[in-house]
């Protein structure tokens, strides 16, 4: 019987800077539509190593580190501590992918039945529970883009994800399911280039 040398291959891991060198030759319609992007992960697993100088951690709160921007998409390294959880959130309409080079993380995601932004109230209840590892990369479905992502305190590791958001956005909407409520939030870097803000 021929050996299935396919599932056997092992991927080959690329430092940080190759990774970015490879997203800048992706074309504006890899970042439009979900696919392009999403192999370019799963064939891109990121070695841990390489992301040292962009990670910076926090023992109250999950942690985001710019690695790259450009007018298409920015690159973020978030970090997470056992047991934090991001709130619920869109995207603001934008794409996002996540890989996991460090660790995992666990995607709950969320329908919107209803969404009222001025009176902040919305009732949404949660779908499916997705997991993302170094050889799983995610992307958010464009079409129920509302989710959390958290690392369970149950797993007892440290884990870092990265992020490739089309366009950037430096504002999301975030949502509670106990209280109905939604509203907007601006969002921040804990780090820029390496470099603590
Ligand atoms: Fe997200």
């Amino acid at each position: 019987m021929p050996s299935d040398t396919t599932s056997q291959k092992i991927m080959q891991s690329v430092s940080i800077d190759d990774f970015v060198t490879g997203l800048h030759q992706l074309r504006e319609n890899d970042f439009t539509e979900v696919q392009g992007t999403l192999e370019y992960l799963r064939a891109n697993p990121v070695d841990p190593e390489s992301l040292q100088p962009y990670l910076f951690w926090n023992a109250q709160h999950y942690t985001r580190n710019l690695i790259d921007k450009t007018e298409l998409y920015e690159l973020l390294a978030i970090c997470w501590e056992p047991g934090m959880k991001s709130s619920i959130h869109n995207h603001k309409g934008q794409n996002c992918w996540m890989a996991a080079p460090i660790g995992r993380l666990a995607v709950q995601n969320f329908r919107v039945i209803s969404e009222d932004l001025g009176a902040h109230r919305c009732n949404i209840v949660p779908t499916d529970e997705v997991f993302i590892t170094a050889e799983n990369p995610v992307a958010v479905d464009p079409l129920n883009p509302v989710h959390d992502v958290h690392n369970p305190r149950e797993w007892n590791q440290r884990a870092v994800s990265l992020h490739v958001y089309s366009r950037p956005f430096d504002s999301c909407i975030v949502y509670s399911v106990e209280q109905g409520s939604c509203g907007e939030i601006g969002l921040q870097y804990t780090s820029k280039y390496g470099k603590l803000c």
